[in-house]
């Protein structure tokens, strides 16, 4: 073993510039990826300027009539041009991100949403199941209703889906969840 104290001056301050160089990436790596700003950086732009504030809480259009699939699968799905129209064929024609939607529905072009919420692929969920529950959305996707702009507000830890789990006396055995 070589000394710390017996190594040159030059060795250590390489030493030294090394270990400040991992642990600074090491605190930032936290930081971001473990970190509160993980949740907050996950709030991706859309293709359309859709608020869910302005639908969901000021106009107090229920989350499922968008979201129609939630009930009833594993999915909840994002509604497509023709389920805005239903209204914009009437309201906000003007407006310029109406326009778009105009644009996608009439071309027959689907809005291309970034998905927001994501699970690892190696876990199972169903909406379904939760709903028919009277588990909120906002009980695991947060207050959306607050949101111009949908961020990720959850990262479905394990640890969250498995607390409920044992508080409801919903099946905890492994492959509940992992197929
Ligand atoms: C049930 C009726 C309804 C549905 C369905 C609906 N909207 Fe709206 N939307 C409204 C109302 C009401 C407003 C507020 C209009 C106002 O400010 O006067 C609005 C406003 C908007 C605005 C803001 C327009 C502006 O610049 O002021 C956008 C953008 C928008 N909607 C996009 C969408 C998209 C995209 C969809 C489909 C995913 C959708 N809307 C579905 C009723 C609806
Ligand atoms: C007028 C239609 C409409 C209504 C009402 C609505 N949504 Fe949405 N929702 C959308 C659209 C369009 C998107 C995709 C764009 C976006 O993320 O903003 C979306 C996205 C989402 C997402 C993110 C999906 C992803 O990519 O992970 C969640 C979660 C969500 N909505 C929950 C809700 C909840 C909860 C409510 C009720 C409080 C609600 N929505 C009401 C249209 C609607
Ligand atoms: C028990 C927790 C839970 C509840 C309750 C819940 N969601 Fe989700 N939601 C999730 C998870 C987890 C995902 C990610 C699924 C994936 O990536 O496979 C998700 C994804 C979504 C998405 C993205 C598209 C999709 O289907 O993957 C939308 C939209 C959405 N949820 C809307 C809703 C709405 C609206 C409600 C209430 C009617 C709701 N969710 C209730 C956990 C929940
Ligand atoms: C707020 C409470 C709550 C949360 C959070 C929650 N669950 Fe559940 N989950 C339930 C309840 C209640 C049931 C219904 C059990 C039943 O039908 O008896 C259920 C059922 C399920 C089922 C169906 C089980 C079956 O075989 O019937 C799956 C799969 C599931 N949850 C996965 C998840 C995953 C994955 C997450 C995290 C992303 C999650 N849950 C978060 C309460 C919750
Ligand atoms: C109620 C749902 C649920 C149950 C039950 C469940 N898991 Fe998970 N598990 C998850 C979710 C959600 C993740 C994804 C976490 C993430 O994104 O990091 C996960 C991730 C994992 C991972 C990947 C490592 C990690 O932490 O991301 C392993 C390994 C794992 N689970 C093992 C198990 C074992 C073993 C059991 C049975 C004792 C179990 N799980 C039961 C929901 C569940």
């Amino acid at each position: 073993m070589v000394k710390f104290g017996s190594l040159s001056t030059t060795a250590k301050v390489v030493l030294g510039f090394i270990g400040t160089a991992i642990a600074t990436f090491l605190v930032l790596f936290y930081i971001f990826y473990e970190g509160p700003f993980y949740l907050v950086a996950h709030q991706p732009t859309q293709p359309i300027n859709y608020s869910h504030k302005v639908h969901a809480d000021d106009n107090k259009i229920p989350c499922q009539y968008c979201h129609t699939f939630a009930r009833r699968s594993e999915m909840s799905g994002v509604p497509g041009a023709a389920r805005c129209m239903n209204c914009h064929e009437s309201v906000k024609q003007e407006a310029p991100e109406i326009k778009k939607v105009i644009a996608h529905y009439e071309n027959n072009k689907p809005i291309e949403w970034v998905k927001v919420f994501d699970l690892p692929d190696h876990v199972w969920f169903s909406h379904k199941k939760h709903i028919a529950k009277d588990v909120s959305c906002q009980t695991c996707h947060g207050p959306i209703e607050k949101m111009d702009v949908v961020s990720r507000t959850n990262d479905f830890q394990m640890g969250f889906c498995l607390d409920c789990h044992q508080e409801n006396e919903a099946p905890t055995d492994c492959w509940t969840c992992h197929t």
